[in-house]
């Protein structure tokens, strides 16, 4: 069930290739590339551990020099001082700016391989090889790079496209369960913004908690369709100045829970879960979504062994504060994501060179006041 999914930007156009076995076939993947000689595998000790032998194999088989970069494993990692390591063995190794840095893991390795790829020498050559489900169906596409800062996430970055993104679904055997179900709610959100059959696909199957009941061909599927409507969003707006907002649906919520709780309590998709329910539920409170559509997005995303209801001991008026921090604060208001239908995006993006920002953005959400997200959060 091989699959490539081409995200034809005009400046940087690659592809996503999706296929088990493909952590073998790296070397001669980047041999169809200009990428150099010397490639740095950037990668922790787990994923390394796990994957790392057969990647540089593979690599060191088509003629490459592997340089390897194992960086210390965990989000508070994620920083600029991390960043310097980076650096650090290029200069050891005497990286030239036609050289490669290759990231070898989930979404915190990718995030700060693709920041060091971005401004090492002005901008070196980068390849996603994402080991997570959240980093194959989301943090590996679309070219947002970069690291936290003690005062915020993602505070430091910069859009860097890969030249290619390697997927091997067979990894995912080896990710610890409830990171797959992180991974599932991003799975969950491209289904309800974008497709809707993959969100009937999702809504018939038994079970999606557990990934060794799950086939092959399943996986594959809600792989290739997810890169899809990442590939699709971002090609209509690289840079996030309207339709790709549409990716943050139940970011909202999903941020300040995850920030009252100190990011300790819930990983990130387990609290995209709760943002989704609580914005599935305003948008059918507004009058925009049909309830029942609603409940059937919270019976996918009970089946995905995420949570549905908040926790009772969570502050709400402290969650509303939180959210007008948010990046998305415009004139003091907080914008959601709200859905109007099951993969209504793709309706707003296929009509999208007839419409100007404001249009898009009124399309793809709206401005809420704080009683009104307050009721929901109360109704939970
Ligand atoms: N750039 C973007 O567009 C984007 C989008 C979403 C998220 N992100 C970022 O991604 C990060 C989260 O990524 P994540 O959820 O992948 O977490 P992560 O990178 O921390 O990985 C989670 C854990 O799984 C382990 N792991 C990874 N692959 C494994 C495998 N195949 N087998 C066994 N263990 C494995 C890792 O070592 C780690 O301990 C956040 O920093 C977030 O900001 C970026
Ligand atoms: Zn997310």
């Amino acid at each position: 069930m091989a699959a490539t999914i081409a995200l034809n930007l005009p400046t940087n156009p690659y592809q996503i290739q999706i296929d088990g076995g493909n952590i073998d076939r790296l070397g001669e993947k980047l041999a169809g590339l200009k990428i150099g000689t010397k490639v740095t595998i950037v990668s922790n000790p787990s994923v390394f551990g796990h994957y790392g032998d057969r990647a540089v194999k593979s690599i060191s088989q088509s003629g490459f020099e592997v340089i390897e970069c194992i960086l210390p494993d965990g989000e508070e990692h994620k920083n600029l001082r991390t960043i310097e390591q980076i650096y650090d063995r290029a200069i050891a190794s005497k990286l030239e700016r036609s050289s490669t840095f290759l990231a070898l893991g989930g979404g915190v390795i990718g995030d700060m391989t693709g920041f060091a790829a971005a401004t090492w020498n002005r901008g070196t050559n980068f390849i996603q090889v994402p080991t997570t489900l959240l980093a194959m169906v989301d943090a590996s596409v679309g070219g947002k790079t970069g690291v936290n800062h003690p005062q915020g996430k993602n505070k430091i970055g910069a859009f860097y496209q890969p030249k290619l993104v390697a997927i091997d679904p067979d990894v995912l055997q080896t990710l610890p369960a409830r990171e797959f179900r992180a991974g599932m709610a991003e799975v969950i959100k491209y289904a309800v913004i974008w497709d809707a059959d993959l969100f009937d696909r999702l809504l018939n199957h038994p079970q999606l908690s557990n990934i060794e009941d799950l086939a092959p061909e399943f996986i594959a599927d809600i792989l290739t369709r997810s890169c899809q409507a990442k590939a699709d969003v971002v090609l209509k707006d690289e840079k996030e100045s309207h339709l790709r907002g549409i990716l943050n649906y139940g970011h909202t919520i999903g941020h300040a829970i995850e920030s009252i709780t100190n990011y300790a309590r819930f990983n990130h998709g387990e609290a995209v879960g709760m943002g989704m329910v609580v914005a599935g539920r305003l948008a059918a409170a507004l009058g925009l979504w049909s309830k029942d559509d609603a409940d059937r997005q919270d019976l996918i995303i009970a089946k995905a062994g995420l949570t549905t209801h908040l926790p009772a001991d969570l502050d709400l008026e402290k969650i509303v504060h939180l959210t007008h921090s948010d990046k998305k604060v415009e004139a003091g208001k907080v914008r959601y994501i709200l859905p109007s239908s099951i993969g209504y995006g793709r309706k707003i993006g296929d009509r999208i060179a007839t419409k100007d920002r404001q249009t898009i953005l009124n399309e793809i959400g709206r401005e809420v006041e704080d009683n009104e997200i307050i009721n929901v959060l109360r109704s939970m």
